[in-house]
């Protein structure tokens, strides 16, 4: 057992819970998971992000994480990068099982199944630590009764940064609850782009071709039909972002459906 490095909280806090930390996957030296205990009071929706962080210096310092865990389940999850100066990254990566993460009792965010008009195909589109949310909506069963195909496509640098790539391809089609709906509707489609994988390029790129589509055999994509969500650095939203409202996509929000909507990925700088 690895011990603890960091000091517990020094006070309670009226907006945050304290959180047990249970696991800790670390994915590659700049990339980890952790799930934590969940106070059984937190509701929130499947794609949205919680404040977390720690007590530094004697107060909270917090960022926001999406939830990677679905919100019917009994732990918490989130997926982080470590920044080497980031205030936040470069102590929570120090994390082990025991210490206490601070999370938000409010989770809010626009990558909700109910912000987008029903359809056909659903694009989840990530790039680095933007899977978060979609490891959520993955789990959800309301995604596999709106939508046909569920296409998850993460697009990362290397292929250590695959995070969860093992449970998507071999747990959650053989899960006792969403396996049938998984095998029958979930495409993974991963990507890396700075060395040789099955599948290399940015995702935009491969939209752009036609090879996504021709990869998945599924037909292009459609605005009339397909529906999609993004998550991912402010480069990567801001040309998908532009890619689809040429194609005739319409951005959706808490107050109004649309044909996609957008969040940007946890990044400390
Ligand atoms: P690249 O290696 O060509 O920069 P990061 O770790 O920097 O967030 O990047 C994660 C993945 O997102 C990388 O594969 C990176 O490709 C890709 N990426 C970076 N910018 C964009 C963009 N504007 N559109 C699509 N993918 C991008």
């Amino acid at each position: 057992h690895a011990t603890s490095v960091l000091a517990p909280p020094t006070k309670t806090y009226g907006h945050l819970n304290a959180e047990t930390v249970l696991t800790v996957t670390r994915w590659t030296d700049r990339l980890f998971s952790f799930t934590t205990t969940r106070d059984p009071s937190l509701r929130f929706e499947n794609g949205q992000f919680a404040m977390i962080g720690l007590e530094l210096d004697g107060k909270p310092l917090l960022r926001a994480y999406s939830i990677a865990s679905a919100n019917y389940e009994e732990q918490l999850e989130f997926l982080s990068i470590m920044v080497p100066d980031g205030p936040l990254t470069s102590q929570l990566c120090k994390i082990v099982p025991g210490d206490i993460v601070l999370v938000g009792r409010k989770p809010v965010g626009t990558l909700l199944v109910d912000n987008l008009r029903p359809g056909r195909n659903l694009y989840l589109l990530a790039t680095g630590t933007g899977l978060a949310p979609f490891m959520a909506l993955i789990k959800d069963p309301a995604v596999y009764e709106r939508f046909d195909r569920v296409i998850l496509a993460h697009g990362v640098r290397v292929s250590g940064e695959l995070a969860y790539a093992n449970r998507i391809r071999h747990e959650l089609p053989k899960d006792e609850f969403l396996g049938e709906d998984v095998a029958a509707k979930l495409l993974y489609y991963p990507t890396v782009t700075r060395e040789e994988y099955q599948t290399t390029g940015r995702l935009t790129d491969l939209i752009e071709s036609g090879k996504m589509f021709t990869d998945l055999n599924i037909d292009p994509i459609d605005p009339e039909h397909d529906r999609v969500m993004i998550c991912g650095s402010e480069a990567m939203l801001a040309d998908l972002k532009q890619m689809l409202e040429e194609r005739g996509f319409d951005e959706g929000n808490n107050s109004r459906p649309g044909a996609y909507v957008v969040e940007k990925a946890f990044a400390e700088k």
